[in-house]
């Protein structure tokens, strides 16, 4: 008996050739681009121990309590022991480690550092989301003297990126930006929401209503369409930030005009790890990715070196998802080529119809039309198909259409059919 072959893992993919071409040179222009700001690759290991991303990214999490890949590694001698390892859900818990471990801090310098890898979450996979996915990320950390902190980082970083997408070709990107305060801030913020969060609790998707008592903050980012005007009546977080953080957001988003970085405040963007302070943001697209719409996002994290252990560090930073990138890109390429394509496609039916077809293209081309004219010989399936590489419509010639002088015109994108009389036809094809 024949065994049944073995697939991908669901949410997992392959990546072949010519795809994969188009994946370096997307590696390619960041590594460039990252160069020119003055980072540096770091390369962290793809499992580090559970409670890493437990204290880091934080235990409410939807990454931590339900996404993570873990398990109980086993002793192989009796010098080691048991313990519970993780594969990297996302990669700036582990760049922090790094950092500690290494004390990068010690230099006094900046470090600015990036890394191309991919990460893995247990999510309900769909397009534009895998179980295993590619991150480009950068993040830029230091001891507090040397100017980690500073507004002029979180801008820069921003603008870099705007360079970035603009460099790849993505067109029509949104920026969304936001504070979310400090340390002392957040808790005054979600203690608020709770106390507004209370009374209504019961209108509340379940989803919410859970989220409502143990990560208050994440309803702010639900996308249940029925709790929306809910959500936009809860307090803003801008009524909560400290003077600093206040003075800080400001510093940003003068720097974001100064640069010409254009974006949007989006008061309810929170972000979905535990470790963000102040600034959070997001570049979304609305091509090629359906719901699934967030390009990339980011944040400062003053605290997280504190939370694993460290020294004072502030940082921040972002990561790209690469497999969104390349679904833009992708999308992006078709709807160009879409555009590039002849107005029509003349398709005979027999071979004593070429040379009516040959008359008809004359008369569109002269209108203007750019017009490509099939050949007699062609069974119909076949002139559909050449017509649909090269052309938007595909005009039918048959003998019907000879003798009435009324078209039969398809269009590919919209799949619809219609007649149309002679007269009517050049206009029908500037369309
Ligand atoms: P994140 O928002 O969890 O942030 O992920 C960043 C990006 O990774 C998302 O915007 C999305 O494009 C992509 N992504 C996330 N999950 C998936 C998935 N299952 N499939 C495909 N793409 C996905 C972080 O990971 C933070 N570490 C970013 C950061 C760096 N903050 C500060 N420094």
């Amino acid at each position: 008996m024949a065994s049944s072959s073995i697939k991908a893992v669901r949410g997992t993919r392959d990546l072949l050739p010519p795809e994969t071409d188009l994946w370096n040179r997307v590696e390619a222009t960041a590594r460039a681009v990252f160069a020119r700001y003055g980072f540096g690759e770091i390369r962290t290991p793809l499992f580090e121990e559970t409670s890493l991303f437990a204290r880091g990214v934080g235990e409410e999490t939807d990454i931590v309590s339900k996404e993570m890949y873990t398990w109980e590694d086993r002793a192989r001698a009796a010098s080691e022991k048991a313990q519970s390892l993780t594969l990297r859900p996302e990669n700036t818990a582990g760049v922090v480690r790094a950092y500690i471990e290494h004390k990068l801090g010690d230099t006094g310098n900046l470090q600015k550092l990036f890394y191309i890898g991919p990460m893995f979450r247990r999510e309900r996979p769909q397009r534009g989301r895998y179980r295993q996915f590619w991150q480009i990320g950068a993040e830029v950390i230091g001891p507090p003297t040397s100017g980690a902190e500073s507004a002029v980082r979180d801008a820069e970083v921003l603008e870099m990126l705007a360079s970035l997408l603009d460099e790849l070709g993505i067109t029509g990107w949104t920026l969304s930006v936001n504070s979310v305060g400090s340390s002392t801030d957040r808790p005054r913020y979600v203690a608020a929401l709770r106390e507004a969060l209370a009374p209504i609790k019961d209108q509340l998707s379940p989803d919410n209503q859970r989220r409502a008592e143990t990560n208050p903050l994440r309803v702010l980012d639900s996308k249940e369409e029925t709790d929306q005007a809910l959500i936009d009546g809860l307090p803003k977080i801008a009524d909560f930030l400290d003077a600093e953080s206040t003075e800080h957001f400001r510093q940003v988003l003068a720097a974001l005009d100064a640069c010409g970085v254009p974006y949007t405040v989006n008061p309810r963007l929170v972000r979905g790890l535990d470790y963000y302070t102040r600034t959070t943001f997001e570049f979304s697209h609305s091509v090629g990715l359906g719901s699934q719409n967030a390009l990339l996002g980011g944040g400062r994290y003053d605290g997280l070196s504190e939370m694993l252990g460290g020294p004072r560090a502030p940082g921040i930073g972002f990561a790209i998802g690469e497999d969104r990138l390349i679904l833009t890109l992708q999308a992006q390429a078709k709807a160009a080529s879409a555009t590039k394509k002849l107005d029509a496609f003349i398709a005979p039916m027999g071979v004593e119809r070429n040379a009516a077809a040959l008359a008809l293209a004359k008369d569109l081309r002269r209108a203007g039309l750019s017009v490509e004219v099939g050949d007699g010989g062609f069974r119909l399936k076949k002139s559909f198909e050449a017509a649909d590489k090269v052309a938007r419509r595909i005009v039918i010639l048959g003998e019907d259409e000879v003798a009435s002088e009324v078209y039969t015109v398809k269009e590919f994108a919209t799949a619809t059919q219609t007649k149309v009389p002679k007269a009517e036809l050049v206009e029908a094809l500037q369309a």
